[in-house]
């Protein structure tokens, strides 16, 4: 349980919840009471009609959970429409991955056609729910796709979409690496323990952490096989990942022993993910080095690697702003304090990064020209 006392759900949350308990209770009763952490975050997220992202809750928004860059305003999507209006050549489709409210796809949209590009734009998003509030938000100017387009030529972009993929949990101990999953305890969801095996162990073992004690940690290989796919389907273009989260050196590291699970709800963050299955995200930091070496084994090029901050402001955030008078308070005011949120190392601005992975498209990309960390990959 979270320490301070959170919002309670109404009744159709709670049952909504308690559905999706009993769901999970039943695959553990199935599975001699254990599952991995990655199976129970997939169940808790995306389990049809029931999981976080594909039941009603709001999630986003001031009414939601948390916000993203794109539900700040549109500052972000004008922004990165100057990097994506370089990278596309006639023809060339936009590809979004868990569009989410559709607040990207609205502004990006826009922002690109300002520019004077004219480009089809896809969303691919694995929650029939939020493609519902996608559909009535975005109408006609989007198409949908189910699987990703095979020989795609374009832009492909996954904003806050790799921290939600099921991650696994485990603990190196001094007794040896044990992956860390899920069980029923006195009818409560409990961690439960065992020794980690197979690829998860290989995986574990591959990233060299010497555990003089107990040091907890997650792996996202969804991330990775998803990675795969995507590069095995990118004939030419880019894919940008945005995202929260470290190259290897800096998100193994020893001060972080309790790894990085995080869970929001109602716009708190705690650190408990078994707290009201369904009605809370469950997000993992994004591991940028594993990426990067997926990539190059999948035959695409790391092009470039900055933090959100930097980012934006290689691709003229500063422009945008400053086109607005700033003696007009009324515009220039939300403007500059989304700008704070975008850039700010205590926001957004230092947390979160950009990859940008392609194929047949040559480096510096405008958004990585000053400040690129790809070195630290
Ligand atoms: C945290 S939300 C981010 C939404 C949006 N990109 C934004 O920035 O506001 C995660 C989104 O990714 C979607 N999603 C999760 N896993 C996915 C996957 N494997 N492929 C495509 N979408 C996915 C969710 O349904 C949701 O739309």
């Amino acid at each position: 349980m979270p320490a301070a006392p959170l919002p309670e759900p109404d009744a159709a949350a709670r049952f909504a919840s308690d559905a999706l308990l009993a769901r999970i209770a039943q695959e553990l009763r199935e599975g001699g009471n254990w599952m991995s952490f990655a199976r129970y975050m997939a169940l808790a997220l995306h389990a049809p009609g029931l999981g976080y992202y594909a039941g009603g809750a709001a999630k986003f928004g001031a009414a939601g959970d948390f916000v993203t860059a794109p539900e700040i305003g549109s500052l972000f999507a004008r922004t990165l429409a100057r990097q994506v209006a370089d990278l596309l050549r006639p023809g060339d489709a936009v590809l979004e991955f868990g569009a989410g409210s559709g607040a990207l796809a609205a502004a990006l949209g826009e922002a690109l056609k300002a520019l004077g590009v004219r480009a089809e734009y896809l969303i691919l998003e694995t929650s029939a729910e939020l493609a519902e509030r996608q559909r009535a938000r975005l109408r006609t100017s989007v198409r949908w796709v189910d699987t990703l387009p095979e020989a795609f030529s374009g832009v492909m972009i996954a904003n806050e979409v790799l921290d939600a993929m099921p991650a696994h949990a485990l603990a190196w101990t001094p007794q040896g690496v044990l992956e860390r999953g899920v069980c029923l305890d006195l009818g409560q969801l409990a961690w439960c323990e065992r020794p980690a095996s197979g690829e998860v162990l290989a995986a574990a073992q591959a990233l060299k952490i010497e555990a003089g004690e107990r040091y907890e940690f997650e792996l996202n290989l969804a991330a990775r096989a998803w990675l795969r796919t995507v590069a095995g389907q990118l004939a030419r273009g880019v894919l940008l990942v945005i995202d929260y989260g470290f190259p290897v050196h800096e998100l193994y590291h020893p001060q972080r022993s309790r790894g990085t699970l995080m869970c929001h709800y109602r716009h708190r963050a705690h650190g408990d993910p078994f707290y009201l299955p369904g009605l809370q995200d469950i997000t993992t930091h994004v591991d940028f080095s594993a990426l990067a070496r997926v990539a190059e084994a999948s035959g695409i090029e790391v092009l470039g690697y900055a933090n959100q901050a930097q980012f934006l402001v290689n691709c003229g955030i500063a422009d945008l702003l400053g086109a607005v008078d700033a003696s007009d308070a009324r515009r220039y005011a939300p403007l500059a304090a989304e700008a704070q949120m975008l850039l700010s190392p205590a926001e957004m601005g230092e947390l979160f990064k950009v990859l940008a992975l392609g194929r047949g498209s040559a480096p510096p990309l405008r958004g990585f020209t000053e400040g690129s960390r790809a070195h630290t990959l």
